[in-house]
């Protein structure tokens, strides 16, 4: 077997206009990058509340490799289960309002592993259309039977539950504020159908944590719903401005977990530095809710001003503005376009949505200023009127 196939492989995706490569950033993410060489404004980041590069983490993080060294040496259950992971899960499970939490190396490897430990084979996974590739190969991986119901659709959701009754474990999955759409799911009718047909719900709160509810603390907080949600996985790679991952819930999931869930227990832990930033990140969406405020602030300057321009963002109701552009070629144009104007907006095209919904995906930062986004409303219109 040769690798032959790789040089035609790649010049199909060039064909179909969906060929990726990556883009050099220098320096730090912030409101404005330095990109491929070139200072431009950034709506592609999900640093939401700018805390990539708050001196409180940049603090944390020097402070605890002086103290805890670089590395963790091994993974939890062998001797890379340090003081800080516990600090954190604690912490966490103090905002989330749970028993217990447990942290994982990433977002993807906490989908992963959760979802391939709590169904198998002989289980149903109900899976929102919509949801993020790491659910998505959660699913797969567990070998449960997947059903995906339409994006939000409750009505097929309760169709697809009845006629799956009595088969072996159930679980619904959903994000609750949707990655590349920003919208919400119906988080209060989700946690009723689960409830109705016996049904474990896990939800992935990515974009939420750190930018819902109270102190952060995601949508299910911001619904009240913490004690009907049994599996609430997040990141701290997004608005918390590190990295990682964590899932809340009982400490019976947190045990179950640590004994099951391979992407946990075969992997080195996370260093000291990166889980002493995920603490003072947390500290700080206490002690800086204006964070927030700018944040939302900037939601709807933004929001009003692309719907002025004619612009539409489906339903959006959140920091993620999705500008649906359909032709993965034409999306990627019109990101250019931006791009020569000094506004990078990045074009996202299928596999990550679904064909003919290529979009640019808008995020905003609460460290946009007013003038960021008056220039980016600027370029807008200027490549809308071009194209
Ligand atoms: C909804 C959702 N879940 C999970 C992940 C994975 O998280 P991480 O980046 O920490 O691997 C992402 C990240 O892109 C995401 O958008």
């Amino acid at each position: 077997m040769t690798t032959d196939f790789i040089p035609n492989e790649l010049e199909k995706m060039r064909q179909e206009g969906l060929y990726r490569r990556l883009r050099r950033v220098e320096g730090e993410q912030g409101p404005t990058l330095i990109l491929d060489g070139k200072e431009v404004l950034n709506f592609s980041s999900n640093n939401y509340l700018g805390l990539a590069n708050h001196p409180a983490l940049r603090e944390a993080a020097k402070e605890a490799i002086d103290r805890y060294g670089c590395g963790s040496g091994a993974s939890r259950l062998i001797s890379g289960n340090m003081t800080l992971h516990e600090e954190l899960e604690e912490k966490i499970a103090e905002l989330k309002g749970t028993q217990a939490a447990l942290v994982f190396n990433s977002g993807f490897q906490a989908n992963i592993g959760i979802l391939s430990t709590l169904v198998g084979e002989g289980d149903v996974i109900f899976s929102d259309a919509l949801n993020h590739a790491s659910i998505i190969d959660g699913c797969r991986l567990s070998r449960a039977k997947i059903i995906v119901y339409p994006h939000c659709d409750l009505e097929r959701l309760e169709e697809e539950l009845k006629k799956a009754s009595g088969k072996g474990r159930r679980l619904v999955v959903t994000e609750t504020l949707f990655s590349m759409d920003g919208d919400e799911a119906p988080l209060a009718d989700l946690v009723d159908l689960a409830e109705r047909y016996g049904t474990m719900l896990m939800v992935d709160e990515a974009h939420a944590t750190g930018v819902f509810g109270p102190n952060g603390a995601g949508v299910v907080a911001k619904l009240g719903l913490g004690k009907r949600v049994p599996v609430q996985m997040g990141t701290l790679g997004k608005a918390l401005g590190g990295f990682g991952a964590y899932v809340a819930g009982s400490q019976a999931l947190r045990d179950l977990l640590i004994n099951r869930s391979r992407s946990f227990i075969f992997t080195t832990s996370l260093p000291p530095a990166v889980l002493a930033m995920a603490i003072a990140a947390i500290n700080l969406l206490n002690k800086e809710p204006q964070r927030r405020l700018a944040l939302w602030h900037n939601c709807r300057t933004l929001r009003e001003g692309l719907k002025r321009l004619g612009f539409s963002l489906g339903q959006s109701q959140s920091q993620i503005l999705p500008l649906i552009i359909g032709d993965a070629q034409k999306c990627m144009a019109f990101s250019e376009r931006l791009l020569q104007q000094g506004v990078f907006a990045q074009g996202i095209r299928p596999p990550t949505v679904p064909p003919g919904s290529s979009r640019l995906r808008i995020t905003l930062m609460a460290t946009h200023t007013h003038e960021h986004l008056h220039r980016a409303l600027s370029a807008f219109e200027k490549a809308k009127n071009e194209l």
